[in-house]
């Protein structure tokens, strides 16, 4: 079989084609053919050695995110029969409940090698099934992006209808929280660099879009459209250089899931006691988030939104797309 990996992870010209022999299931586990893969932001840290405290692990195959078909199944697999159609969890051992130290090491294509490969092995707890009306290349973009939008959402609190979310950006997370908040029955602000952009998600459900480029005081108006209150959720993808913003543009009370470390800066942590802003951190989500999200994928047939789709031979350009950052939604690679 055919794979990627990183030999040194000194950018994405390091991205290396290998063959090895398949994988043979052993107990528990279930041998899945790869059909198609997505790309997060944090693909292009691990590619740069930039993901993590001990950086990237030399020859790491890399990306979390992808659909496949069961092939083979060891002894003892009683949770996914041949044909049923996958996608592994981001955080393998993170059943539900709060995150374990453990399974924060057990992130595919960050602690341990990921699946950017023809066939791979996943233990049997760590997968869920793709809702039926998805292809394998829309279920491929679920694990990372979509489950923590959702956990965003609805993790702690869980977003009520008539709240007002703002998203920050039209990346691959901020794109699922639009539509999962939609779908609940809120109010979506969106945030982008590009008025075409923001067309695109007010199509998808928007209510109002704000060109951050041409409004650099964007939390201001935000705060104007809600009527000086604020958004009850603020999906954070931007990091340090957005946060400050972020808090004001919250209402009192409102929470802010830290999600992203898109930009850099400083924080006054002042505003965040005066304002009562309840901050979450938030790192995915476990496999009874991805399942409950699954449901309501397939109850409001929601779509997530690809941007382009490479072939696996093209895996350097589907990254260097995504480094673009001209997508709205997600970067796919389909196998060949
Ligand atoms: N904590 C977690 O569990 C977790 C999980 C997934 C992702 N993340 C993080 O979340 C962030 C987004 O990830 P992703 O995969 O969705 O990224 P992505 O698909 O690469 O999207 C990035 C988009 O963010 C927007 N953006 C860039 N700078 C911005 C700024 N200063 N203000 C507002 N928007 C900005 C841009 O869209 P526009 O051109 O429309 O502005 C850009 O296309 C990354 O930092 C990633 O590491 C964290």
């Amino acid at each position: 079989m055919q794979f990627y990996h990183l030999p040194k992870a000194e950018g994405i010209d390091d991205l290396t084609l290998a063959e090895a022999p398949e994988p043979e299931p052993q107990r528990g586990q279930v041998k899945l053919r790869m059909r198609a893969w997505s790309l997060n932001y944090r693909d292009l840290m691990v590619a740069t050695g930039r993901y993590g405290v001990g950086g990237t692990k030399p020859g790491l195959i890399p990306l979390s995110d992808g659909a496949g078909e069961v092939v083979a199944v060891g002894p003892d697999v009683r949770r996914a029969r041949p044909g049923d159609r996958i996608c592994p969890t981001f955080m393998q051992g993170w059943l539900g409940g709060e995150v374990i130290a453990e399974a924060r090491q057990r992130a595919l294509g960050g602690g341990i090698d990921g699946v950017l490969a023809d066939y791979v092995l996943v233990d049997q707890e760590d997968l869920v099934h793709i809702p039926d009306h998805l292809s394998f290349e829309e279920a491929a973009t679920l694990p990372c992006a979509a489950v923590t939008a959702w956990n965003a959402l609805f993790g702690a609190r869980a977003l009520r209808p008539g709240e007002t979310v703002l998203v920050l950006g039209s990346g691959g997370v901020s794109v699922f929280a639009l539509q999962f908040a939609h779908a609940a029955g809120a109010r979506v602000i969106a945030t982008s660099s590009s008025d075409a952009k923001l067309a695109r998600l007010r199509a998808l459900g928007a209510a109002d879009g704000i060109n951050y480029r041409d409004t650099p005081d964007w939390q201001e108006a935000v705060r104007a459209l809600t009527g000086g209150r604020g958004a009850d959720y603020v999906v954070e993808v931007g990091g340090a250089g957005t946060l400050p913003r972020s808090i004001a543009a919250a209402r009192i009370g409102g929470q802010v899931a830290l999600i992203g470390v898109l930009t850099g800066g400083q924080i006054d942590p002042a505003p965040i006691m005066r304002r009562n802003i309840v901050l979450r951190g938030i790192f995915v989500g476990s496999r009874e988030m991805f399942a409950a999200m699954n449901r309501a994928i397939t109850h409001h047939r929601i779509r997530p939104q690809i941007d382009k789709v490479f072939a696996f031979a093209q895996a350097r350009e589907a990254y260097r797309h995504l480094q673009a950052a001209g997508h709205v939604g997600k970067v796919v690679i389909r196998a060949a």
